[in-house]
């Protein structure tokens, strides 16, 4: 092979790396706002590449400010976040690695989204999520692989049933209870019911594989606040355990229901690239 060729595949693998795991949150008017994102192009995205007089517009909705489960703006006096750490029960460990702080601000480790602050994210710098993906053959041929898919209230899309980690709690706990809450509606369940769960499901839930860990191209990013998430696939092989499940929305979904695994299949932020690694396993075995 030449020399050129390797460094165009390079070049190519770079660029689809850069617009598959970046791409939906540099993209039009922020969300629930009327803030339009500067635009970047592909070949901006990186930190490393020249921008002159990059300066996109700062954004941080009212809806977080002055919330006792957010941080503070930046320049609030005595707030001095221990970046790259983890802080008593708040995370501000990447599972990207280390992240640059410049200015007193996070930089998102992925690049420019055209916007600076924090949107609607709670915390400056990673925001940490965690995903449970419940699979099922859809029939005996185990041709189609499904998942527990949720509507979210506040896009409309189709996702994984995850949410945030809260401070403290361990990231397999907290993709147990978002399922728990968002596709059996855990809120309205009566306390028998619930301990009825537990031993149910006990076994299953113990054996979750984890599939995903790191960041997330999550619409509500900027360049100052970002998404990650640990994603755990609980698979049951024979249909037996959570087939027949009660799916019931709760909380902030609006919707659940089994979706077959397709290649056309549209989910939220890059859920579909969490998907089709879940698919990829399974099709191996
Ligand atoms: C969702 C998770 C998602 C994360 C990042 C959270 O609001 O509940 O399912 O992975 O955002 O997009």
């Amino acid at each position: 092979m030449n020399s050129c060729f390797i460094f165009l595949v390079l070049m190519i693998r770079i660029r689809l790396s850069t617009m598959t795991s970046h791409y939906k949150c540099r993209s039009g008017v922020y969300p629930r706002s009327s803030v339009k994102r500067l635009n970047v192009s592909d070949d901006r995205v990186s930190w490393d590449s020249e921008f002159k007089d990059y300066n996109p517009p700062y954004y941080t909705s009212d809806s977080v400010k002055g919330k006792s489960w957010a941080d503070p703006e930046i320049d609030t006096p005595n707030f001095s976040p221990k970046w790259n750490q983890i802080e008593r029960d708040v995370n501000r460990k990447s599972h990207m690695g280390h992240y640059n702080i410049v200015n007193g601000y996070p930089l998102n480790p992925t690049g420019r989204t055209g916007l600076q602050g924090r949107g609607v994210l709670g915390r400056w710098g990673p925001n940490h999520a965690a995903d449970p993906i419940v699979t099922r053959w859809k029939d005996v041929s185990r041709d189609i692989l499904q998942f527990i898919a949720i509507k979210r209230g506040d896009t409309g899309e189709w996702a994984l049933p995850g949410g945030m980690v809260n401070p403290g709690e361990k990231v397999l706990t907290a993709a147990i209870r978002e399922f728990q809450e968002e596709a059996m509606n855990s809120f309205e369940a009566s306390e028998a019911d619930k301990e009825n769960w537990k031993e149910k499901f006990k076994d299953f839930f113990s054996k979750g594989i984890e599939i995903y860990r790191g960041y997330v191209d999550d619409p509500r990013n900027t360049d100052n606040a970002w998404m990650e998430t640990i994603a755990y696939n609980f698979h049951d092989e024979t249909g037996a355990v959570v087939g027949n499940i009660k799916l019931q929305a709760g909380d902030d979904a609006i919707g659940v229901q089994w979706v077959d695994i397709t290649p056309d299949i549209i989910l939220y932020a890059s859920h579909k690239d969490i998907i089709d690694s879940v698919l990829n396993k399974h099709q191996k075995c």
